[in-house]
């Protein structure tokens, strides 16, 4: 399958775009091991939905268990398409993909059990829009998993991230400290973890505490008034567009 582009593209897709081709040699190799560990920690329940955020060229989809329904999204047409022929030379039928921005998610409230994203948080330009989606598509109760390289607490390490910034911000990737990913948001941190002592990245397995009440709670004149009286588009999406516009 072809991926046209049709979502207006970030100067950060297209550099992965371009990088597309020698992606895998860099990623496979140092990458896919730690997502393998923390997916095959998650122990996915049958039949549970899963989506990834900035899926690239696929290099977590074989991590994942056959018995569970996985969306893949990015914004990189070419990175999808590396992704769709590993998926057709695999012959997976629980893993689909879609071009979207991951800021703007064309999916609906509380559908997944499980949203990760994998070294994509540091690559977006507004990672609380980003985080905003992630919460809002993911089920009460469901998990967040994110991987991703933070600012140090350590204060050489941190030095050293402030220096190379402008070097990593060029191609694209922004150093965050953890708390800018996952503030103001209802997510309670249950493990915060690396996969090795050495390693630069961190793993943060979150649960999403928004109450499933919050999500349908309108007030009944506010239904009748916006939807003359209609229910149906209301409840179907009543955080879908919390992320401010900006
Ligand atoms: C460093 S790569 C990580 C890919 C994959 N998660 C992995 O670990 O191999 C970042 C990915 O995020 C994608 N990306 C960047 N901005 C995006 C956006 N706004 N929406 C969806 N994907 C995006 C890029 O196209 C790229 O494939």
């Amino acid at each position: 399958m072809a991926f046209e582009s049709t979502a207006p593209q970030a100067y950060e897709s297209k550099l992965y775009g371009e990088l597309s081709g020698v992606y895998d040699l860099i990623f496979a190799r140092f990458f896919y091991p730690r997502i393998a560990a923390v997916i095959r920690d998650l122990r996915i329940p049958p039949g549970a939905k899963v989506l990834e955020l900035g899926v690239g060229t696929g290099l977590a989809l074989r991590a994942y268990p056959r018995h569970c329904q996985v969306t893949g999204v990015d914004l990189a047409p070419d990175m999808l398409e590396r992704a769709q022929e590993r998926i057709a030379r695999k012959g997976w039928r629980h893993i689909q993909l879609h071009e979207m921005d991951a800021m703007n998610l064309d999916l609906e409230d509380s559908s997944f059990d499980y949203v990760m994203a994998f070294h994509v948080v540091s690559v977006v330009p507004k990672v609380d829009r980003f985080m905003r989606e992630a919460q809002r598509v993911c089920k009460a109760n469901g998990k967040i998993v994110v991987i991703n390289h933070f600012r140090s607490d350590k204060r050489v390490l941190a030095t050293i991230d402030r220096k190379i910034e402008p070097i990593t911000r060029r191609v694209g990737w922004h150093t965050l400290g953890r708390e800018e990913v996952f503030h103001g948001l209802p997510l309670e941190l249950c493990r915060v973890y690396k996969t090795s002592r050495r390693s630069l990245f961190t793993v943060v397995v979150a649960r999403n505490a928004k109450s499933d009440e919050s999500a349908v709670q309108v007030p009944p004149q506010l239904v009748t008034a916006a939807a003359g009286g209609s229910m149906g588009q209301i409840a179907a999406g009543p955080n879908r567009h919390e992320a401010p516009a900006h």
